[in-house]
């Protein structure tokens, strides 16, 4: 079984080109089912979940293949299957984002159930009411969701929750729907904007993607289109940890700080410098990390796939901070890792109380899930010692070669087994 190891206490300088987004590119992949015609995307991260959502396609009957430049062309014009099956769906509960495209374009789909994960129950059932509501019908049979609609038409949805794939599939399902479609309460996290861009370019008529009302005027057809996926906006995040929690300075190419507002601004708030540096993210960190108290919210708030990173940052500070976390219902998985490794957090219903301690140590830890496994690694960077981290895989789902980046900036890290 792969393990991370990592001898701590390293200072990280240097460069960082930070890939493309994963919540992006899962969601525009899934659109292609949509469109008539080859589509060809740059920046798509080599991540395991690309790969999945690659196989979902494949089994769809869409060609998916990765050119000799790294970009990735996706032809969906052999379209021939409405399934996406238990084995691939329970891998990766974003195979859901196939539902919406599939009824838009086939009038049917059979997607398995996704079962809850590690940090939630995670349920779909805003997916289906908004589905419903734009005429489908569905029944929820084996373990699957059946889903039929002779041709979807538009209609006015309320979200409970900004639900983030919620948005995106019904979104792209209202794309094709005849009529249109407003959905209210909508996610605005950045990567619902891009897929909305990708839509448009695609010849969908949508108008407020990256707020909190949208509205989608169905058209008859879409066609392929040619993209550039944003960055992971999550993975500047964790580097930014990582010079805090190193003393390090870093250079991070091929992102910005748009979107990262409530990341930044938190950071800043620690002690850290983080600034526009001509093309580049410089971010800076120093040996009197802050204590700050975090509340995770959907976008724009504090993102919740940076809670266990910064989490890490607050053990070493010489105070006490709150991590409340609203998003999901457990996602604290990784505290009794951190606990071991030294650190004193305790947890009250939501909240992390974190009392800062002048050191972390070296232990022999698990990852749990993808955030998880991140704030391992931090944590190991920091610690005194040497760290091991177990199912790695959790990490590959999400970040693109992170140990080959942090030895390229001075970490004493590598990948065994
Ligand atoms: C997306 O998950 C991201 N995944 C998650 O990133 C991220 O943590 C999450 O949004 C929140 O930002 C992708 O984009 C592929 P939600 P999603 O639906 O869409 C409840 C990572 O680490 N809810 O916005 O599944 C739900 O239980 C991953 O990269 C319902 O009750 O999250 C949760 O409490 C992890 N009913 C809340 O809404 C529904 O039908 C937000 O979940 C849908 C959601």
């Amino acid at each position: 079984m792969e393990k991370i190891v990592i001898e701590g206490g390293a200072r990280l300088i240097g460069d960082v080109t930070i890939s493309g987004s994963k919540n992006s590119a899962l969601p525009v992949l899934a659109a292609t089912i949509l469109c008539q015609g080859p589509n060809s995307f740059h920046n798509v991260p080599k991540l395991r979940d690309v790969a999945t959502i690659q196989r979902v396609l494949e089994n769809l009957g869409v060609q998916v293949t990765r050119e000799t430049d790294g970009s990735v062309r996706v032809d969906s014009s052999g379209l021939s299957g409405n399934e996406a099956p238990y084995d691939l769906v329970k891998t990766m509960r974003a195979s859901v984002l196939v539902l919406g495209p599939l009824l838009a374009r086939r009038g049917k789909a059979i997607v398995s159930l996704p079962g809850g994960c590690a940090i939630g129950a995670r349920p779909v059932n805003l997916h289906l009411r908004g589905l419903e509501i734009l005429g489908a019908r569905i029944e929820l049979k084996h373990g699957y969701i059946y889903a039929k609609a002779d041709r979807l038409k538009g209609g006015h949805i309320y979200l409970d929750v900004p639900t983030v794939t919620g948005t995106e599939n019904l979104m792209m399902a209202a794309t094709l729907a005849r009529g249109t479609t407003v959905i209210e309460n909508a996610a605005q996290e950045p990567e619902v904007a891009e897929l909305g861009t990708v839509l448009k370019k695609m010849g969908a008529k949508i108008s407020g993607e990256g707020t909190s009302l949208l509205q989608i005027e169905g058209v008859e057809t879409l066609h392929g289109v040619e993209h550039s996926i944003m960055p992971d906006r999550i993975e500047v995040g964790t580097f930014m940890v990582a010079a805090g929690l190193t003393q390090g300075n870093l250079r991070l190419f091929n992102c910005s700080l748009s979107s990262l507002e409530a990341v930044v601004n938190k950071l800043r708030e620690a002690g850290l410098e983080v600034y526009p540096d001509g093309e580049v993210v410089r971010v800076i960190g120093n040996n009197r990390v802050r204590s700050v108290d975090v509340k995770t919210l959907p976008y724009p708030g504090f993102p919740t796939d940076m809670q266990a990173q910064i989490m890490v940052l607050m053990c070493l500070t010489r105070g006490l901070s709150v991590i409340s976390e609203t998003v999901f219902e457990n996602r604290f998985i990784h505290v009794s890792e951190l606990r071991r490794m030294g650190a004193d957090i305790k947890i009250e219903s939501n909240s992390a109380i974190v009392t800062g301690v002048r050191q972390l140590s070296g232990a022999q830890v698990m990852a749990t899930d993808l955030r998880a496994s991140a704030s391992l690694v931090l944590a190991g960077l920091a610690a005194n010692g040497r760290t091991e981290i177990s199912r790695v895989y959790h990490l590959d789902r999400g970040y693109e070669n992170l140990e080959g980046k942090l030895s390229r900036i001075g970490a004493r890290i590598r990948r065994v087994g």
